[in-house]
């Protein structure tokens, strides 16, 4: 029996190329790798993970699903210290928050431009991950929202084409974060991309935008029930409701 991906996988499967190489940071389960190897996607292959039992669950599963020749190869560690330089195609973070998928970039930023593609799905601070993105001067080649379980799971597809961090110190985390921090207002269209497409073209991406509208409005409810304090904080969401019912078509 062969695995099988949800939407959100088989999004993030769908972004790597026939022949390519490829590392899943973080794997947990390994239901990628084993996919791309039944599928025949890729050849080479490496799961890793930091956490020692979800690597071995990972081998587990594998060896259920595969012929001992076709295993991924399985690495225990922290980001891409797992990796030498440049030595696969494409890297794949899901399921982890931005700030840590920045975390795991930024580390060795001239490693991290040897390797040409980067399908990143964020949980969470896919704002913060974008722009740490921008800084540094990747490519971006196309963002989706895909729901999973009740929930929405935006996923980036980038290259690292062009990419150098002009000044080291841009490559930093805290450094993006002191940068939206000074222009709170520039967070709108980085939170939710006009272009965040829907894959399957059955309104993902509208319905995404209504549920944080949603989301929005009741978090403003609450505010402006319960506290004369945070008018900063109301202001921007405010902004944010404003975008998000443009998004969703309730405006011009
Ligand atoms: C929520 S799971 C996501 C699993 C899978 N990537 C997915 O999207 O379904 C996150 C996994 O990332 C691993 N992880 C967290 N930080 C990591 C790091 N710095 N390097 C490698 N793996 C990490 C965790 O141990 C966990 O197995």
């Amino acid at each position: 029996m062969s695995v099988r991906l949800n939407a959100r996988l088989s999004q993030i499967a769908s972004y790597i190329r026939k022949g390519d190489s490829v590392c899943d940071v973080g794997t947990d389960h390994g239901f990628l790798p084993i996919w791309l190897k039944e599928n025949e996607v890729s050849d080479r292959v490496i799961m890793s993970d930091v956490s020692r039992g979800s690597l071995d669950k990972a081998v587990r599963d594998a060896a259920e699903e595969l012929d001992r020749e076709d295993m991924p190869d399985a690495r225990l560690g922290d980001g891409l210290d797992v990796l030498a330089p440049g030595e696969v195609d494409d890297i794949v973070i899901a399921g982890m928050g931005g700030i840590q998928i920045i975390d795991i970039l930024s580390w060795d930023i001239a490693k991290t431009l040897t390797y040409s593609r980067f399908i990143l799905q964020p949980r969470r601070d896919s704002a913060l991950l974008r722009k740490w993105l921008a800084v540094n001067g990747f490519t971006l080649v196309d963002q989706t929202v895909v729901p999973e379980n009740g929930r929405y799971s935006e996923i980036v597809c980038c290259t690292s084409d062009g990419a150098s961090p002009a000044d080291v110190s841009l490559a930093d985390r805290s450094t993006v974060q002191d940068l939206f921090d000074a222009d709170p207002d520039g967070w709108m269209e980085l939170e939710y991309p006009e272009d965040l497409r829907d894959p399957s073209g059955q309104g993902t991406d509208r319905k995404y935008f209504l549920s944080e509208l949603e989301k929005t409005n009741y978090i403003i409810g609450n505010i402006k029930a319960n506290s004369d304090a945070g008018s900063d904080m109301l202001r921007l969401l405010c902004k944010r409701r404003e975008r998000l019912e443009k998004l969703c078509g309730k405006k011009n």
